[in-house]
């Protein structure tokens, strides 16, 4: 079941707030987040590892970076998964020591290799031409190696890592020659990751994983003389996006992980790397009804919000339960597409959804948009981006100003001749 949402008057309350009222203070499209719920979701997953090993739950902040998210997981005591060296800047600048980031980054230039190497994060390294750079720069760094596993997962195939044939990490025949390599350099060794993909289904693609990274390690252990301190099995634990889907059972993955590392190895510490599982279901995008329109086949809700600023959708194809905030519960009339303002037919947030008859200046609710949302939206058609809100102990309060038209122009330059 996706996380249900009280109502009141037949308004939508976030936190005990009437999303109505947010959306009047804040404007429209706004993505609105909820503290308590981040807060929930850490401890749930963390708990459920650490009550067998020493666990280390690096969130995977691509799913979202807002300052404040990451303040709040830094309190938390959580460690990080940062894909860029703006992810692994603005996690120092919430907060985060350079100990608590693994960097797993792909196809990586030397320039962000030195801007890791300065900070002194640790750094999980992708191939073995990344080895060959990073070792001109420094060796004085602590590594890991992201393997290709050959076990993939995922809510579809754009996301999808882990396969035999993936742009992601070392063939796992590479394995022992790039440790071997490694140590002979004079690297620090401390573990070996996989990620199998996001957002996919069950726990089978763990446990298989967990499996393969086990194997490594000892192999690693006997051939190449290391004790990993940890094996990282990733991120991609699923989340319901639909009313009736289940929830992963986080209790059941980690007793099984962590069953097979120390029955199979003398590995220490378990790292996993979930990024939506731990921000999906904290926040909702509230997007106002603009333009209702009855095209003979179908019938739309036009609302502010388009693949601009929840791409999923149209990308990913990916459903998200939709809900009208101030008809709340109503009955509903008819099946609607919700599309958005952006020039392009692909442009929609949800097909075929039964709600209640909708009228300009409606709220519509789009759920478990906390992960991938935001971080992924553009200024496409030259829409500035939306703000976002908090919601912590009863109190909604900004934390991104929405863009304006000069954040449009912000950054481009028009040369002399042009100018008139
Ligand atoms: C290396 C790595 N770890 C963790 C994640 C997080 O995945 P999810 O948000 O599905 O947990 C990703 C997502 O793409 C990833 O690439």
């Amino acid at each position: 079941m996706i996380r249900e949402y009280e109502g009141k008057d037949g308004i939508m309350l976030i936190d005990g707030i009437a999303a109505t009222e947010i959306a009047e203070e804040f404007g429209t499209p706004v993505y609105v987040t909820e503290e308590k719920r981040i807060r929930e979701n850490y401890r749930r997953i963390h708990g459920a590892f650490s009550k067998y090993m020493d666990t280390r739950v690096n969130y995977a902040c691509k799913a979202n970076t807002n300052l404040s998210v990451l303040h709040i997981l830094e309190q938390e005591g959580s460690c990080i998964d940062a894909v860029s060296l703006g992810e692994v800047l603005s996690c120092i600048k919430a907060g985060f020591s350079p100990d608590r980031i693994l960097y797993t980054g792909v196809n990586v230039s030397n320039e962000e290799l030195r801007g890791l190497v300065d900070v002194g994060c640790m750094i999980n390294v992708d191939s073995e031409s990344e080895l060959e750079r990073l070792a001109k720069i420094s060796t004085d760094v602590r590594v890991s190696f992201r393997i290709t596993p050959g076990v993939a997962s995922g809510h579809g195939a754009k996301v999808m890592t882990g396969g035999k044939g993936s742009k992601f990490g070392i063939p796992i025949k590479r394995t022992i020659p790039v440790y071997t390599r490694a140590r002979d350099l004079g690297f620090d060794i401390r573990g070996i990751h996989a990620h199998t993909g996001s957002g996919g289904e069950g726990i089978d693609q763990f446990t298989d994983v967990t499996e393969v990274l086990s194997g490594l390690a000892n192999d690693i252990r006997d051939k190449v003389g290391i004790d990993l301190e940890f094996i990282d099995i990733g991120g991609g634990v699923g989340v319901p996006y639909r009313l009736q889907e289940e929830e992963t059972d986080v209790e059941e993955l980690a007793s099984l992980v962590t069953e097979i590392i120390q029955d199979e190895t003398e590995v220490k510490t378990v790292v996993i790397e979930p990024g939506r599982y731990i921000v999906a279901d904290s926040t909702v995008l509230l997007t106002r009804c603009v333009d209702v329109k009855d095209a003979e086949t179908k019938r739309y809700i036009g609302v502010d919000a388009g693949f601009n600023t929840l791409v999923r959708p149209a990308f990913y194809d990916s459903y998200h339960t939709v809900a009208m905030a101030n008809k709340f519960n109503r009955a509903c009339s008819d099946k609607y597409d919700v599309v958005g303002p952006i020039c392009e037919s692909g442009d929609y947030l949800a097909h075929d959804r039964v709600m209640p008859e909708p009228e300009e200046g409606d709220l519509v609710a789009i759920f478990t948009a906390g992960a991938y949302g935001f971080s992924m939206s553009s200024e496409y058609n030259s829409r500035p981006r939306c703000a976002e809100v908090l919601v912590s102990d009863g109190k909604a309060c900004l934390i991104r100003r929405a863009e304006d038209t000069e954040d449009l122009w912000r950054n481009q330059i028009i040369p002399e001749g042009l100018r008139q």
